[in-house]
């Protein structure tokens, strides 16, 4: 674990590069000509990294202990990390001798690349899975996430754990955006005073800071899209069951997911690419699986594709309040240069119960959510070989017994006792779940395909709950940054396995605005 920061490996690195140009200045074979002036890991995408990698520039080992010094230097001040894995370097020298000995897996996009997982996806190594949460630590997973399977079967190398707001944010109504127990309040990279937002903070401030390549977050309703929007970072919000939950700590099964989190829109689909598909612990991935196209996603990576795509625009409440309003000459410009790229706008649409579906409580999402987590939860629980706790009551009854620890006094823990006093799903919740089947249908689904829409465009994560109710996609990228550099994005969503069409859009506006810039640090 031991590294001196990292100007000793950037230095190196320099060096190294620099020999490199030299050599390959007067190299015969012209194919590896490299242009800039040596290679620099932060803000390198994953295919910077991998051409690195292949023309012998870097090793994982350097990258690994590249990120481990950044955490040491920012994470204080961040953090955006709770845990570094102790093997993450042993991992990188594997993952090193692979490259060197050609093993078939590494040519894996993500082969020999750090991932950070946020703190409630499992890992069966030395990293604790607590969702922030002292209740859990020490806990022992039976195995790891399904997505950490397929992370480590591609040769990614699990950097650590990532920090959040505790519990997904479903523990308390009173805790601010991006604050755990065990993870302590999260920062915004860009302006340190201003909300990460979560409940995925830690992976979003992470990967926008350069603590590591690429990361994961999970989204139930929001937790990708609105730190994604926050620290002006690109995030995928898959269709539920896409990507296994399976050895996640749930919130509810029917919404539910895990996305990537990334700088690039690239990034993001090397990451999906990795983490969709069918996984035994998780049936509801075996029907979602029929959405994986073959060959897989990078084959949407084309900024032409805009051309023809049909984008609605919801003005009400969307560009009438909020992240819209706020930013309303950003967004006007947004849609010319979609227009100019080739999409067609269909404007002033209308999703019908708009009110409702933006209303937790009205929606029935609320009612359903207490329910399905007590549930999850508890099955959650069971399964651990080990655990302090084995019941959403457990975890409860913790939080009273070290409220100092916990923060009972400050934050409370009322949507813990609101789940706790439901009782499976009864006629209620069997009508709350009619009721958010009801309003997709006739909203967001009748929308779409009335107006044969490709996406919906919205501000920021503000249309959050029209996709999580119906286990939509979404794909934020970065839009922009306000007057005191407050980042801010744009979110395409679409039907369930519309992914390819939201990476060609996400991707064409991306290319087109190259809107990202490393963070600023602002106090
Ligand atoms: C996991 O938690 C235990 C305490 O239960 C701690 O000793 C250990 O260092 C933690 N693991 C990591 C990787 O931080
Ligand atoms: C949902 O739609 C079905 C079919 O149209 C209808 O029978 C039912 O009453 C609706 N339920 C709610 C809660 O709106």
């Amino acid at each position: 674990m031991a590294t001196n920061g990292n100007s000793s490996l950037i230095n190196s690195h320099f060096s190294i590069s620099s020999v490199l140009l030299i050599l390959l200045a007067i190299s015969p074979s012209g194919s590896h000509i490299i242009t800039g002036y040596g290679f620099s890991i932060r803000e390198a995408t994953i295919d910077d990294l991998q051409l690195a990698f292949k023309q012998n520039q870097l090793t994982s080992r350097q990258l690994v202990e590249f990120y481990i010094g950044e955490i040491r230097k920012l994470n204080p001040v961040l953090h955006g990390v709770i845990e570094v894995n102790p093997d993450a370097l042993y991992e990188a020298d594997k993952a090193d001798h692979e490259r060197n000995a050609k093993a078939p897996r590494s040519l894996s996009g993500l082969h020999g690349i750090p991932v950070l997982v946020k703190d409630t996806i499992g890992t069966k190594d030395k990293l604790n899975t607590t969702a922030g949460s002292f209740a859990l630590l020490g806990s022992v997973v039976p195995r790891d996430a399904g997505v950490v399977t397929k992370l480590r079967n591609a040769g990614a190398i699990i950097l650590g754990k990532a920090s959040l707001s505790e519990w997904a944010n479903f523990r308390s109504l009173a805790a601010p955006s991006g604050f755990s127990a065990r993870g302590a309040q999260g920062k915004n990279p860009y302006v340190l005073s201003v909300t990460p937002c979560g409940s995925s903070s830690g992976p979003a401030i992470s990967a926008a800071a350069n603590l590591v390549a690429v990361a994961l977050g999970t989204e139930t309703d929001g937790s990708i899209l609105c730190p994604a929007s926050f620290n002006s970072i690109v995030s995928i919000k898959p269709t539920v069951g896409l990507t296994s939950r399976a050895g996640v700590i749930p919130v509810s099964p029917r919404q539910d997911t895990i996305g990537p989190i990334t700088r690039t829109v690239s990034d993001s689909v090397h990451v999906l690419n990795t983490i969709a598909g069918f996984d035994y612990n998780d049936k509801a991935t075996k029907s979602a699986s029929k959405y994986i196209p073959r060959g897989g996603y990078k084959q949407f990576l084309n900024a032409y594709r805009l051309k023809g795509k049909r984008l609605g625009i919801v003005r009400n409440p969307f560009f009438t309040s909020g992240t819209g309003s706020l930013h309303a000459k950003a967004f006007e410009h947004h849609f010319q240069t979609l227009r100019q790229e080739g999409a067609i706008l269909i404007d002033h649409l209308e999703i019908a119960n708009i009110d409702v579906i933006l209303d937790v409580t009205l929606s029935g999402e609320a009612t359903a959510l207490l329910a399905e987590f007590k549930l999850s939860l508890n099955a959650y629980l069971k399964d651990l070989l080990v655990s302090p706790v084995r019941s959403l009551a457990d975890v409860i009854a913790f939080d009273n017994k070290f409220s100092d620890l916990e923060k009972i006094k400050e934050y409370g823990q009322a949507i813990f006792l609101a789940s706790q006093a439901t009782n499976g799903i009864g006629n209620n919740e069997k009508a709350a779940l009619l009721n958010l089947k009801n309003l997709s249908r006739d909203g967001f689904e009748k929308l779409m395909r009335k107006y044969r829409l490709d996406a919906l465009v919205t501000p920021g994560p503000d249309a959050a709950p029209v996709l999580a109710i119906g286990g939509f996609p979404g794909i934020n990228v970065p839009a922009g940054y306000d007057n005191n550099c407050v980042p801010f994005g744009i979110t395409f969503g679409g039907l369930k396995g519309s992914e390819p069409t939201l990476i060609e859009i996400a991707y064409g506006f991306e290319q087109a605005t190259e809107i990202r810039k490393p963070p600023s640090f602002k106090p």
